[in-house]
C-alpha cells in the first residue's frame, strides 16, 4: 500500500474512536475500481459495498490530502456517487494533510459546502496538518506534532460525545413499547 499521511491520520483518529468504545470500518476510496468510480457503475460490487458502508454509518471521518488547493479528486468522485441526502443524520469530522499552511482553509472552503449539500447533520471543526507535523516513523507508523495530536484527541472526543448525545435523543424518542400495551385496530 502506498504511504499516505492522510490515511495514517485517519487511522490514528479511528484508533482513538475505538479507544472510546466506538466501532468503525475503514474505506479507502483510492482503492476503489477507477473504471466503476469514474463511469458511475453502481452495479460494481466494491462500489456498492462502499456506498452501503457510508449509508450505514452514524458518523463519517473523512481524510484527504490537499491537491491543488482543494481536496482530492478521487474523494470528489466518490462523494459524487452518494445520494443527494447521502449524509443525512450523520456527523462528519473532516481531516486533511497538506504540504504547507497556505491551504489550511481548503477543507472549509472546498469540502465543507459539499458535505453540507449532502445533508450532513453536523460537520465538526476541520483538522488540518502539514507534512512537517506528520512525520514518518519507521515503515508504517507516524509521529504526530503535539499540537495536531491534541487537536485530533479533541476532535474525536467531541465526535464521540455528539454521537452518544444523539443516541440518547433517539432512544428517548423511540422508547420500547411493552407487548402488553400494543393495540391493533383495523
Ligand atoms: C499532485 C499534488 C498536488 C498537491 N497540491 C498541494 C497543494 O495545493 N497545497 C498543499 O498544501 N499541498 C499540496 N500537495 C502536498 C500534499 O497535500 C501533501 O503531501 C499531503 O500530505 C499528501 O497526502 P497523502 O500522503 O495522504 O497523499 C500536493 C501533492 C501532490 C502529489
Amino acid at each position: 500500500m502506498a504511504r499516505s499521511r492522510s490515511t495514517q491520520l485517519l487511522r490514528h483518529a479511528g484508533e482513538k474512536l475505538a479507544h472510546l468504545g466506538h466501532r468503525y470500518r475503514k474505506l479507502n476510496v483510492r482503492d476503489l475500481p477507477a473504471q466503476a468510480l469514474l463511469h458511475v457503475q453502481f452495479d460494481d460490487p466494491a462500489l456498492r459495498d462502499a456506498l452501503a458502508q457510508v449509508a450505514e454509518a452514524e458518523a463519517v471521518v473523512v481524510a484527504t490530502p490537499v491537491f491543488k488547493a482543494a481536496y482530492s479528486g478521487v474523494l470528489k468522485s466518490f462523494l459524487d456517487l452518494l445520494p443527494q441526502d447521502g449524509l443525512a443524520g450523520k456527523l462528519v469530522l473532516p481531516l486533511a494533510t497538506g504540504g504547507s499552511q497556505s491551504h489550511m482553509l481548503a477543507l472549509d472552503y472546498a469540502l465543507r459546502p459539499v458535505l453540507s449539500a449532502l445533508s450532513a447533520k453536523h460537520v465538526l471543526p476541520s483538522i488540518y496538518a502539514t507534512d512537517a507535523q506528520v512525520q514518518w516513523d519507521g515503515d508504517n507508523g507516524i509521529l504526530l506534532d503535539l499540537a495536531i495530536a491534541a487537536r485530533i484527541d479533541e476532535g474525536v472526543e467531541r465526535l464521540s460525545a455528539s454521537l452518544i448525545a444523539l443516541r440518547e435523543v433517539s432512544d428517548a424518542l423511540f422508547e420500547p413499547v411493552p407487548f402488553s400495551q400494543v393495540r391493533c385496530s383495523v
